[in-house]
């Protein structure tokens, strides 16, 4: 029996309403910066203001004397470790010598209050000789004179080499090429970053923090401050939205807040401003891409062609997994034999590039899918009939060779979306008049969970305890960031017992309670926790099945457990409540708690030559958009889109959709609206009134369908859906625009200037 069989459904498959709703709308939940500590010290750090440049002299002697000011820290008074870097250990605490962006850090001021702190940074005195900066990831990959790190700038090379990569176009009877763009993005969370350490006399800290990874945090603050895991102790706070931008950036700064904590004795506090949070913390990847595609005149695809060129800012950080992530998905979801892949990451002088929502395979879905409506054209044929002919199906190969043999749900979103009202009934005339209207779609797959490149931490744990009451506690490694995943794990652990959800509490997440679950990344948070609780719960059954075996004079295993009861399975004779069983189970001394553990199945793939089976799973999707766009302004409204996703078993289908319409907005701000502005390395718009955001009234009507092509591997067989919905949502939108004004667009995002420039309004320059 398959353990999508063993277990009765209730609540897995319906959307229960949100576990922490009512605390966070009523403004109960606390976060960082509503928690109290006693004797709290106030921390800031101080940034470079320039992007390059090396220091002369770092004197803090003025610093020091300021009023209120306990404690400051620069690279020289960092006891242990001062480089840091979760793959590539390329970055300073404290930038010492160098600083590479305008932002980076180079030292802490801790003080009695947050005004003190603030006005003792203006007291330090920096000499920094400027050096030749880079901004663009090209430019980088071609500098022969200018380096940023001794090692040169491209730290990230990955690529794909299938059937003729010699000549991958040779048998294609019509080609395309186009050079695409696509920016930065800024993470946006409502919540910025902060944490609280707190020092004990024995030696070790907790570590308090709005943050996605508790197991980076904790192998960086014992790194830095030199003592050992058991003595670091992270706990989660409330995280008010993440989306990659708390994956590794909150190692760094709860690592200098440590170190302050554990010089002064004191707990200390680190929220940062809106601004400063803009200024130093990541972004998304801005890419550069030149993509070559061939097909047959029937528009099978022969060959493709791609370079990707992505800006890694100052420090490798994430970048060479986020450059799997997008080498992998550089083709997109379709058959094809000759494949010439090539992704770079090369440092920049921008604020560090890492983790954002989709993590490279937006920027991948842009440069194909935009490629595939070129091609499209030029065959002179539907870009969904295009799309048709070349999707992946299950028992196709991807272009890394892997064999899909099952829950390929692609070719069903794609009819979906085909048979909407919005593509059925788009226009095919010519439009003329200020407004104009069109239609664009786009088409994604997405590897679940880390893959090949990250297997070796694709594990995790559950810590589930049956109480004598009745009651179960679950606790997890896999972080609650505002996606919903809490829930689901209620859904799914309720599940597994048979009980009903009020018997479920989900603990915060504390590293001393769960082994290293790895990071809450990936839209793993459903597969892995999942299937740890379901580990557990699998290793109780036999102490509840004996218990209730007893009561009801039966043998064990003939105790099925549904509706909050024990039941004689044939149906037979009386039931007793959960309670019963498990005091039952307590005073009879049966093994009542559990740590479950889940593997993800093995992926591998080859660095030289790209193939290999590279995720244990995928999630596909299509989405339409209609926009409408003014001609004399330039300005886009996105007026609808028709997002089908096959997400495996939709544990809770509100919460699917729910990312859905989260990843839709956010898209469509990557597309049209979000534009960084760096001038001379400075971030121009760090607040929330020039870096534009999509509004309320910017958001479209949006249509989620949901396609269940079960998961093998997956808890009841669910499948990922936290960054599905950003992926294919800018190439679709700016196929939209494109469509409407006859004008094929390369870049993101589609401003007003940019779309006046397209359409011939304003000059270039
Ligand atoms: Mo996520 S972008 O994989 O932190």
């Amino acid at each position: 029996m398959s353990k999508k069989d063993k277990f009765k459904y209730k609540y897995v498959g319906n959307s229960i309403p949100r576990i922490d709703a009512r605390s966070k709308v009523t403004g109960r939940t606390d976060f960082i910066k509503d928690m109290q500590f006693p004797n709290l010290l106030h921390a800031k750090m101080v940034l470079s203001p320039h992007p390059h440049a090396h220091i002369q002299n770092l004197d803090v002697s003025k610093v020091k004397r300021s009023s209120g000011v306990v404690c400051v820290l620069t690279g020289s008074d960092v006891p242990h470790e001062n480089q840091v870097g979760l793959i590539i250990k390329d970055q300073p605490l404290f930038a010492d010598k160098k600083v590479r962006y305008a932002g980076d850090a180079v030292a802490i001021i801790a003080a009695e209050t947050e005004e003190e702190a603030k006005s003792a940074e203006s007291k330090i005195q920096i000499d920094l000789k400027p050096i030749r900066t880079l901004y663009s990831a090209e430019k980088s990959f071609n500098s022969k004179r200018t380096l940023i790190h001794p090692g040169g700038n491209v730290l990230s090379h990955l690529k794909i080499r299938r059937g003729n990569h010699a000549n991958p176009l040779k048998s294609a009877a019509v080609t395309v090429e186009a050079s695409l763009k696509t920016p930065h993005q800024e993470h946006a969370y409502l919540e910025t970053l902060g944490t609280v350490v707190v020092p004990h006399k024995d030696g070790s800290v907790t570590v308090y923090g709005s943050i996605q990874c508790p197991y980076y945090v904790q192998r960086s603050v014992s790194e830095v401050l030199g003592i050992k895991f058991n003595k670091v102790k992270i706990v989660q706070a409330a995280t008010g939205g993440a989306f990659g931008g708390k994956e590794d950036v909150p190692s760094e700064i709860c690592s200098r807040v440590a170190l302050v904590a554990v010089v002064t004795g004191r707990p200390v506090r680190l929220i940062m401003s809106r601004a400063e949070d803009a200024i130093y913390s990541s972004k998304r990847h801005p890419f550069e891409m030149r993509y070559k595609i061939g097909a047959k005149k029937n528009g099978k695809l022969v060959g493709v062609i791609a370079e990707q060129y992505a800006a890694a800012g100052a420090y490798a950080t994430l970048s060479p997994v986020v450059m799997f992530r997008a080498v992998i998905h550089a083709a997109g979801p379709y058959v094809i034999q000759n494949v010439k892949v090539d992704t770079y990451a090369c440092y920049t002088n921008h604020p560090p590039s890492g983790a954002f929502r989709g993590f490279g395979a937006p920027q991948s879905a842009f440069g194909i899918e935009r490629t595939m409506d070129l091609l499209a054209d030029e065959l002179g044929m539907d870009p969904i009939e295009l799309r048709e002919r070349n999707i992946l199906r299950a028992g196709d190969r991807t272009v890394t060779n892997q064999l899909l043999s099952q829950s390929v749900g692609l070719p069903e979103t794609l009819k979906l979306v085909k048979e909407s009202s919005l593509i059925k009934n788009k226009k095919r005339k010519k439009q003329t008049g200020r407004y104009v209207e069109g239609v664009g779609t786009a088409c994604m797959h997405y590897g679940n969970t880390l893959g090949a490149m990250g297997w070796y931490l694709d594990a995790a744990g559950a810590h589930v305890q049956v109480h004598r009451d009745g009651s179960i506690s679950v606790a997890v490694g896999i972080t609650e960031l505002g996606q919903g995943s809490g829930t689901t794990l209620v859904q799914m652990a309720a599940d597994a017992f048979g009980v009903k959800t009020e018997r479920i509490r989900v603990l915060e997440v504390d590293t001393s309670y769960v082994p290293d679950s790895g990071p809450t990344v990936a839209s793993r948070s459903t597969i892995m926790s999942g299937n740890a609780i379901l580990n557990a719960a699998e290793q109780l059954r036999p102490s509840l099945s004996k218990a209730a075996g007893r009561l009801l004079k039966i043998a064990p295993s003939k105790v099925i457990f549904k509706n909050d009861r024990a039941y004689n399975a044939s149906g037979k004779g009386k039931s007793l409540t959960f309670e019963a069983v498990a005091e039952n189970a307590f005073i009879n001394n049966e093994k009542l708690a559990a740590a479950g553990w889940w593997v993800a199945p093995y992926s591998q793939w080859d660095i030289k030559t790209g193939m290999g089976s590279t995720y244990f799973a995928y999630s596909f999707a299509t989405h339409a958009v209609k926009v409408r766009v003014d001609t004399l302004t330039g300005k886009t409204k996105v007026l609808e889109v028709v997002a089908a996703h096959d997400v495996g078993k939709a544990i809770n289908p509100e919460g699917v959709r729910a990312q859905s319409e989260g990843g839709i907005v956010q898209g469509i701000g990557y597309a049209l609206y979000e534009d960084l502005q760096f001038k001379d390395g400075k971030l121009m718009n760090p607040y929330f009134s020039t870096y534009i955001l999509p509004y309320p009234e910017e958001t479209p009507k949006i249509t989620t369908l949901i396609v269940e092509e079960i998961g093998p591997d997956g808890p009841y067989g669910a499948k990922s859906m936290g960054e599905p919905p950003i992926i294919p949502i800018g190439a679709a939108v700016v196929s939209a625009v494109s469509n409407a004004l006859g004008v094929q667009f390369r870049e993101m995002p589609l401003t007003p200037e940019r779309i006046l420039r397209g359409i011939g309004v304003l000059k270039n320059g």
